[in-house]
């Protein structure tokens, strides 16, 4: 085995809460524990693509960068050097930069790489490791949907944003007596709805995993109300299916996340005639300082990549399993996206205590 004299660290995706603590724990125990060089590519697979930005850290380079959020390497959350889509002329135009960026990869002395991204960036991390290249991928998502990992850091702290913005909701609501909905993120699956819901206590939770229906969406207010509590906490996860028509037969519009809670609210208003308000959370889930459990997470997740690059172990992904930091091949770590259980205990834990999600069940 030819030891790896340069690693090199490279983000992809949307940025997530502690990306910054894992760079700095694959910087400090690469350099100070298995004397490698670490060179910082920056803004995804676009800084192979375009190196000109690529720089070797020192661990001076990374102090201070912990508690802070987003990443020092800048993210995009397109480009995918295998088919880099451009507008050319205003035609649309796509290119294989791969073999540009094997030179580069070359030219700039990488042994071997650590990616830190969610399903696309992973997905490409395993395209490049099928054309030689070694690699070892950290997941990243606050959407905590990746199969072969128990959690993904930068997701507590996407649950506490929302469970905040929830018990604040709360009080308003109940002054007004309205029924409010609070979007939140998760593109396919809800973990962040099901968490942050759970511990906000909200009394409805609307998920892509549980179709509902709207007929037993009021009436689990109409119950509330019976029971004279005149306001109502919808979490709504942005990537849930939505009916396909109201119970009038009046076709409901497909919509994007950030228009999901309010798609939903129109419906409502026109059969509860409450006072309805939308709250659509958006990125500030991902923004700002992680909480301490990412903060430990991410670093134990670099620190552990780092010890399979020494080890020369590569086409893997650090993962956590129970209590552990182990590792997976990448192949499997791809194979599916992690969804709520609508059998899980949790779930059963949440109808258990009164939530509803909006199905007869
Ligand atoms: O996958 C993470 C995530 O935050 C999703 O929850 C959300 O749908 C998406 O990224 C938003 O992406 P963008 O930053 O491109 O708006």
């Amino acid at each position: 085995m030819t030891k790896v004299k340069t690693v090199a660290v490279v983000n992809g995706g949307g940025d997530a809460p502690g990306l910054n603590a894992v760079i700095r724990a694959v910087v400090r125990s690469a350099i100070g524990a298995h004397g490698m060089g670490v060179i910082g590519i920056h803004n995804g697979f676009d800084g192979l693509i375009w190196p000109e930005g690529a720089k070797e850290f020192s661990e001076e380079s990374v102090s201070g960068i912990l508690p802070r959020g987003g990443t020092i390497l800048g993210t995009t959350n397109r480009g995918n050097p295998f088919g880099y889509r451009t507008t050319e002329d205003g035609m649309e135009a796509v290119h294989d930069y791969s073999g540009l960026c094997l030179e580069n990869t070359r030219r700039l002395g990488i042994d071997a790489f650590i990616v830190i991204g969610g399903d696309g960036t992973l997905h490409i991390a395993r395209d490049f490791a099928r054309h030689g290249l070694k690699i070892v991928g950290v997941p990243k998502t606050i959407d905590n949907d990746l199969s072969a990992t128990d959690v993904t850091f930068g997701f507590d702290t996407a649950i506490l944003i929302a469970t905040e913005a929830i018990d604040r909701l709360h009080t308003t609501a109940e002054s007004h007596h309205r029924v409010m909905l609070i979007e939140v993120m998760g593109r396919d699956a809800g973990w962040i709805a099901l968490h942050a819901g759970m511990a906000g206590g909200a009394h409805i939770i609307l998920i892509p995993e549980i179709p509902f229906n709207f007929e037993d969406l009021c009436e689990a207010v109409h119950k509330r109300e019976i029971r004279g509590k005149g306001y109502s906490l919808i979490v709504v996860a942005e990537g849930v299916k939505l009916p396909r028509s109201d119970p009038s037969g009046k076709a409901i519009p497909a919509t994007a996340p950030g228009s999901v809670a309010n798609t939903i609210a129109f419906t409502l208003r026109e059969m509860l005639h409450k006072e309805i308000r939308v709250t659509v959370l958006g990125h500030v889930q991902r923004g700002g300082s992680p909480t301490p459990f990412d903060r430990i997470l991410a670093t134990r997740l670099g620190v552990h990549a780092t010890d399979l690059v020494a080890r020369g172990e590569f086409s893997r992904m650090v993962c956590l399993r129970g209590t552990r930091i182990e590792s997976v091949p990448l192949e499997e770590a791809l194979a599916q996206i992690k969804f709520v259980d609508p059998g899980s205990e949790i779930v059963h834990a949440a109808r258990a205590i009164g939530t509803t999600f909006g199905d007869s069940a």
